[in-house]
């Protein structure tokens, strides 16, 4: 392979060496397939191209100082792709054939991990569709469960640095009572042309609210939000937000810091009051937010006008880096050894 520049890794897709695939047919997942294809073969009424029978999950494997390769809490991952799956009527994938599609995938492409030091990662990407031909909307009898991996640094291109976010008012990424909870391709598609205005004016991402009232945050484009005040990690509580693994360990590392942690409803004009607010998420670690920009409103938040990242988000940030990396102790249990 053409050497990796490791340190310079932006988050795209790169070809790695093997994929691993599943099929469910006649009502049972059949035996893990490896395959070198970066294609599927696909029937042209497959319920995953016409009625969006898809979903996805991302998870990160990282490799320590010792060498040892690293999985970050890959059961909360298999457990969401479950829910994802029940939610639009697909499949579900055992927990075990999860597992061991997600390991075999990274060990098959170990040298596409990136090494220590690098703040690198290898991100998987499990992915389900429904691959049974309907023309009717009717959920698929048939479905293929995919993995494959690729190298990938920070998410934006800043990295570990202050971001601005538009607040989108005349865009929701998904409905009060619709699919935002879990993480199907649908939800990303309604969110690309808010996504794109927002690109095109100079901000990195979206911060969506509630699609009812537009009174409440809700989350941001691919990740979590969280605001920080009065030694006090706040997130907020949403039916339409998607239950994001990071935020939920960063509510534990925060408490475990002595910190209050609250998750609950926010709503916009509370923005004024934080100290400092961010986006989490896998993809995404912590990135922290530097402007957010409320068009309709004619407001402007800031926060880190030095524009460096706070301090209890860098607290946490290397916290969790520190974890996943295998440079403090996995205290919570929330690593898993590949060998
Ligand atoms: C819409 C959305 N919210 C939040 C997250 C963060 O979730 P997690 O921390 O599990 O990666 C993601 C990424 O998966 C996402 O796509």
């Amino acid at each position: 392979m053409e050497k990796l520049d490791w340190k310079n890794l932006h988050f795209g897709y790169q070809k790695t060496d093997y994929n691993i695939r599943c099929y469910f047919r006649n009502g049972k997942w059949g035996e893990l397939e490896i395959s070198s294809s970066e294609y599927v073969n696909i029937h042209i009424s497959a319920t995953g191209l016409h009625y969006g029978q898809e979903a996805f999950e991302g998870i990160k494997a990282f490799k320590g100082k010792d060498g040892k390769i690293r999985l970050f809490r890959w059961e909360e991952n298999a457990e969401r792709m479950k829910s994802s799956a029940d939610g639009i009527l697909m499949a579900e994938v055992p927990k075990e054939i999860f597992k061991e599609a997600i390991i075999k995938a990274v060990k098959l492409n170990k040298r596409f991990i990136p090494p220590y030091g690098s703040e690198a990662s290898l991100y998987i990407r499990p992915l389900l569709i429904g691959t049974g031909a309907e023309i009717g909307i009717k959920a698929a009898d048939e479905y293929l469960f995919l993995v494959f991996v690729t190298p990938v640094g920070h998410y934006f291109k800043k990295g570990f640095q202050p971001v601005d976010m538009i607040i989108s008012r005349s865009c929701d990424r998904a409905a009060p009572l619709g699919t935002g909870h879990i993480k199907i391709g649908g939800n990303y598609a309604a969110s690309l042309p808010s996504l794109k205005k927002a690109n095109d004016m100079g901000f990195s991402s979206v911060l969506y609210l509630d699609a009812k009232e537009k009174k409440y945050i809700d989350e941001c484009g691919p990740a979590n939000f969280f605001g920080i005040k009065d030694n006090t990690y706040i997130t907020p509580k949403s039916p339409s937000i998607l239950p994001s693994i990071i935020n939920m360990s960063l509510i534990d590392l925060a408490n475990d810091l002595g910190m209050k942690t609250e998750r609950r409803k926010v709503e916009v004009e509370e923005l004024a009051t934080f100290e400092e607010v961010g986006a989490c998420g896998t993809a995404t670690i912590i990135t922290p937010i530097k402007k957010i920009v409320d068009k309709d409103k004619g407001k402007v938040y800031e926060f880190s006008k030095d524009s460096k990242p706070g301090p209890v988000s860098t607290k946490l940030y290397h916290l969790l880096q520190a974890i996943q990396y295998g440079d403090e102790p996995d205290k919570f249990g929330w690593i898993e050894f590949i060998e």
